[in-house]
This record gives C-alpha cells, structure tokens and sequence, in this order.
C-alpha cells in the first residue's frame, strides 16, 4: 500500500500534545507556538504536502488534518487560560501590600469617606423600581397651602378627616393655611393641573419627598419621615391595576418570600380605599413588638383617585380614570433591613450608618 503523509499523524499529534502540557509558563507558549501550530509547525508542512495527492485522497486527508488541526488548537487554548489564570494569582501575590504590620495599618480617612444614608438609597431603590415599571419619577414642594395638602383633595376645612393627619402649620399668611405637607398626595394635584393645563394626560408618575406630622416618635413613627407617592391617571384604569402595581412592587422590592395585602380602608380622595401592607419582615408573620403582634406592617394607603379630586383640578371623569398610593419610605428601609427601631435613621450614629453604602 502506497505511504500517505498522514501515515503517522497520531504519533505526531500525541507528541504535540504532550509538548503542549509541559509549556511551564506564558511565555514558553508564545514562543512555541510557531512550532506548534503555526507556519513553522509539523501540521502546516504535512498540509503543503497534501499537494501531491490524488484529488479524492487529499479530500479525506485534509478532513483529518483539519480535525487534528483543532484538537492541538484548543489544548494549547487550554494551556493558556491556565497558564494566564496562573500568571494572575503570581502578579497579585507579587504585588500584595500586606507585609506584616507595618503597611495594614489604617490611614484614618480611608474610612471616613461619606455615603448616602439609608433614607436616600431607600428611595433610590424605590424609584428604580418604578421607573423599571414605566413610570416618571416627579418632585413637589414640601410646604404646601391648605388647598394643595386638604382641600383638592376632598378634605374641606373643619372636615373630620383632617384628624388624620396632625399638621405643622407654618406661620405666614392667614392662620392655618400654610402647612408643612403631611404627605405626598398633594403632589399628585399639581401634576395633574400641570397636565391638564398643558394637555399632557396620561401620567404614570411616582412623587418621593419629605413628610411632616405631629407625631411623637416611636418604633414605627418619625415626626418627619418620606413617602413615596404614586398616581396613574389613564383610559380604562381600574382597581385591578392598582392590586397589581402594589403586588408586583412588593415582589420586586421586598423579594418573591414577602407577600402584600390590601384592606379596605378610608381616604377622602379615594374611592374604593385600601390600607396596603407587607409581611413584618422582622419576625416573618409571627407577631413582634415592630407589628404590634399582627405579623403585618402597614405600608400605606391606596385607591381609584375620587371623581371630586378630578373635578378640583378639571380632569375630566368620563375620560379619565385613574388610581394613587402613597407610602413610607423609611418604613420600606425598616422592613428591607429589619431595623426594629425607625429611630435609628435619625440618630446619626456611625456605627449605624456605616453599615449600609
Ligand atoms: N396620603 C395618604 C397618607 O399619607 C396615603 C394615600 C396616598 C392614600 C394615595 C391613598 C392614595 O396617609
């Protein structure tokens, strides 16, 4: 039988790959690559050699040398990505500061560098929810006029539902008519006089900010504290939409093992009203001290925007419906990180903060 130039390929390829294995370093294998599979190696010479073959036979003998080709190329890809990997942990080891005491010990300001606090990375964690849910993250002013905070909002003077809300008044203009906002609903008024003013209906929009109300801290309770407000006024929006913004948002925010649940409940601007609530994140439904032993956290409040607050920046009802929410921002960090106390997010205590960056 005639000898083929493949007549010892095997052999050949055995001997490359052993050659491959005992490259020791980066740099032997660049050197050697030339040899190996390059213009100088065994494999390009037994190619050209293909030439004087019968057309039938070089065919077959190209297939083999192309296969032969490709496991020599990816041992010696192999050989590299170790020897790279190798030469990584040499350069790290090589350039590690610790050397004993001396250089580990701390330069002071290496510590010191400042942060957000947990309160704004709370609320920027909100808001990339939202935003991943397609709504506008907008702004309002923290004092407001009795009309933004009550009136537009269904609650005339003197209307019990005030109560729910104990106020900062502000002392300018006529007595009681300057308050320190004790949420962020008044928000959703001027976003939708803006819209109606500059015909820019639909919105999707969540409002965060700073909340005042007179209320003595406790474990649950900040005096000035932040919501998170929320307001979709649309064609066709109903109840169903509104259960499953707050559902997805608790999944998203809290994770899939905290649940939500919604209770009817009262708000002079909305109508159907619903109280909106999280596991305790603290004792997992148990029962604690944080949720008075209900296993439930209040978040806050949510509905259909009422055809009153529509009328009273003129949106028009027949074409227009829509739902809000509102809740807290920092009761959201206290359930996120199982703080027992919300006081702590006003102590200022290093020790405190510095645990989230
Ligand atoms: N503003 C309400 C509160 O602070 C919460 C709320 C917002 C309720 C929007 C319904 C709709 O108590």
């Amino acid at each position: 039988m005639a000898t083929s130039p493949l007549d010892h390929l095997d052999d050949e390829i055995s001997r490359l790959l052993a050659e491959i294995s005992a490259l020791a370093s980066l740099d032997e294998l660049i050197a050697a690559e030339a040899t190996l599979t390059g213009r100088r190696s065994v494999l390009s010479t037994l190619q050209k050699s293909l030439g004087s073959l019968e057309p039938e036979e070089r065919r077959t003998a190209g297939a083999q040398l192309q296969a032969a080709r490709r496991e020599v190329e990816s041992a010696l890809e192999v050989r590299r990505g170790l020897l790279e990997a190798q030469s990584r942990a040499q350069v790290l080891e090589r350039d590690r500061l610790d050397l004993g005491d001396v250089v580990t010990e701390q330069v002071p300001w290496t510590t010191s560098v400042g942060h957000p606090g947990l309160v704004a990375l709370t609320q920027r964690a909100l808001e990339d929810v939202f935003v991943g849910m397609g709504f506008t993250v907008s702004d309002g002013p923290e004092v407001e006029s009795d009309w933004y905070n009550f009136e537009a909002l269904n609650i005339p003077p003197a209307h019990p539902a005030r109560g729910l809300w104990d106020t900062f008044y502000v002392e300018l203009g006529e007595p009681e008519t300057v308050v320190l906002r004790t949420h962020t609903s008044p928000t959703q008024v001027h976003l939708m006089e803006t819209a109606v003013a500059t015909g820019t209906l639909p919105i999707h929009s969540v409002m965060p900010g700073r909340c005042y109300r007179r209320d003595t801290p406790d474990a649950r309770h900040l005096y000035t504290f932040h919501q998170i407000e929320g307001l979709v006024i649309d064609r066709g929006i109903t109840f169903a939409d509104l259960a499953g913004v707050i559902e997805t948002f608790t999944r998203a925010y809290f994770g899939p093992d905290i649940t939500s649940r919604l209770r009817p409940g009262y708000f002079p601007f909305t109508e159907p009203s619903a109280e909106f609530e999280v596991t305790c994140t603290i004792c997992r439904g148990e029962g604690c001290r944080t949720c008075s032993f209900t296993g439930w956290i209040e978040l806050g409040g949510c509905g259909m925007v009422d055809p009153a607050v529509l009328a009273a920046v003129g949106v028009d009802a027949e074409e227009w419906s829509g739902f809000a929410f509102g809740f807290g921002i920092d009761r959201c960090a206290q359930m996120r990180h199982q703080l027992s106390d919300m006081r702590a997010l006003t102590e200022n205590d290093a020790r405190f903060l510095e645990q989230f960056s």
